[in-house]
């Protein structure tokens, strides 16, 4: 077995790059496994990523933080994953369904690609009520960053692309995977063929679109992850116009749509949608379903190519080819989520963590710092100003044993913020508020 240090053949090249040191690569590097090289070389779009996923970074360094303070209790607000218990109704009924697979008369095999059919029409009444959507044109799925590169993969890589800057990661690295993008700029940590639409406080978190140059594609998220700012109807209507006056698809993320309390919870309640806008959704912010899996897509039919071809044909396709169907026991606990008493159960959890956000909304606020975010959505959007994302991250890591997430992982704009989960038990809420009172006053 060789180490690098002792590597005495034909070098793997790519190991060598930067990235190589984190993560995956990393635990390579320690257990000294390289030994062979195959001839198979790098995908270079992969190449292109310049720093490994956000989340496995942070990873590292809380690893790194818990070697070094063995007896510190951390608490975690960085990776927004839900930490509540599944429902017992929703619960149950996986259980029920995964207990009738064992019987002759229960067992299932593979269900329909484009999602179980009642689940399919009980998305539509719930989710889409007044909005004409029709169960035909939901397309469930195993979530919805798994549908993000599935929507890749149906533009494929020469398409151009906007996204709000900052943002969730998946859209900008997979299209830099797919081939969308050229390399990253140094100077300014953008890549080039990507339009970044700066959301700040400065534009109430809306990029000025008179000075948007035209995609294809326009991945927008509201409620926003990192940021947590709703987009207004009016600020919809804009998008929706934009779009159709440029002759661009959005691609809409509405992953933390039932944590709206006022204004849209979709793209297609503003009229017109239908013939520009996708969207994208998902049961893990809404049921706790972040390790079930299940989300969901919408294609409106009218939304068709420059030739007239309905993109929905194209999106059926990749899900047949590319996907196959979600579990039958994800789907079975999906249609508990909304039955009556299904609905009331998991919201009862939504508003739990709404009531987190509001604990360390007003934390930060008592502390003198503007903060945004967490009244439509489970994120605060922490600015300090002057100071860099990652030194704040670190600083309040080694001094309160809080995992934070710094703002530039979501995009340059992100630079002076950092992103506070609401996702927590409220007792880590509580004692992570006081560590904060105490660090910061
Ligand atoms: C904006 C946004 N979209 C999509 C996802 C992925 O959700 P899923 O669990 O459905 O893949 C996340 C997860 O954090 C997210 O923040």
């Amino acid at each position: 077995m060789h180490t690098f240090s002792t590597l005495s053949f034909t070098p793997c090249k790519t190991l060598f790059q930067p990235m190589a040191r984190f993560c995956c690569s990393m635990a390579v590097e320690e257990k000294g496994l390289v030994s062979y090289c195959t001839k198979v070389e790098r995908n270079a779009n992969l190449e292109k990523l310049q720093y490994n996923y956000l989340f496995p970074e942070i990873s590292v360094r809380e690893l790194r933080h818990i070697k070094k303070y063995p007896n510190a209790k951390v608490i975690s607000l960085g990776i927004g994953d839900t930490t509540e218990p599944i429902p017992d109704i929703v619960a149950l009924s996986m259980a029920n369904y995964a207990k009738s697979l064992a019987t002759p008369q229960g067992y299932k095999g593979y269900g329909a690609e484009q999602g179980n059919q009642e689940l399919k029409k009980a998305i539509a009444e719930t989710f889409y009520k007044d909005t004409g959507i029709k169960d035909s044109e939901v397309f469930v799925s195993d979530g919805s960053q798994c549908d993000i590169s599935r929507l890749q993969m149906l533009f494929g890589s020469n398409v151009s692309i906007a996204v709000q800057d900052p943002s969730f990661p998946a859209y900008i690295d997979s299209s830099v995977i797919i081939g969308q993008t050229g390399d990253i700029e140094k100077e300014s940590g953008r890549y080039q063929n990507i339009v970044y639409m700066e959301c700040g406080p400065r534009n109430n978190f809306f990029p000025d679109l008179s000075k948007t140059a035209r995609t294809d594609i326009i991945f927008f998220c509201s409620p926003n992850n990192p940021t947590g700012h709703a987009s207004s109807r009016k600020q919809l209507e804009q998008l929706v116009e934009f779009a159709k006056r440029n002759g661009s698809i959005i691609v809409y993320d509405s992953a933390y749509a039932v944590y709206i309390t006022d204004g849209p919870r979709s793209i297609y309640e503003i009229p017109g949608a239908r013939k520009v806008a996708i969207e994208v959704s998902s049961f893990s912010k809404v049921a706790g379903f972040t390790g079930v899996r299940l989300g969901w897509t919408v294609v409106p039919e009218e939304l068709v190519y420059s030739n007239g071809f309905p993109v929905i044909n194209d999106f059926n396709r990749i899900v047949c080819t590319c996907f196959n169907g979600a579990s039958n026991v994800a789907q079975a606990g999906g249609l508990a989520c909304l039955s009556s008493d299904g609905f009331k159960a998991v919201r009862s959890n939504v508003d739990y963590y709404k009531e987190n956000a509001e604990i360390l909304v007003n934390t930060f606020t008592s502390l003198g710092l503007r903060v945004y975010g967490g009244t439509n959505a489970p994120y605060v959007w922490v600015h300090f100003p002057g100071s860099d994302s990652w030194d704040m991250f670190n600083e309040i890591l080694e001094k309160t044993h809080i995992i934070t997430v710094p703002g530039s992982g979501f995009g340059p704009e992100g630079r002076e913020f950092i992103r506070v989960t609401a996702f927590g038990h409220r007792e880590n809420i509580l004692e992570a508020s006081e560590r904060l009172r105490s660090f910061l006053s």
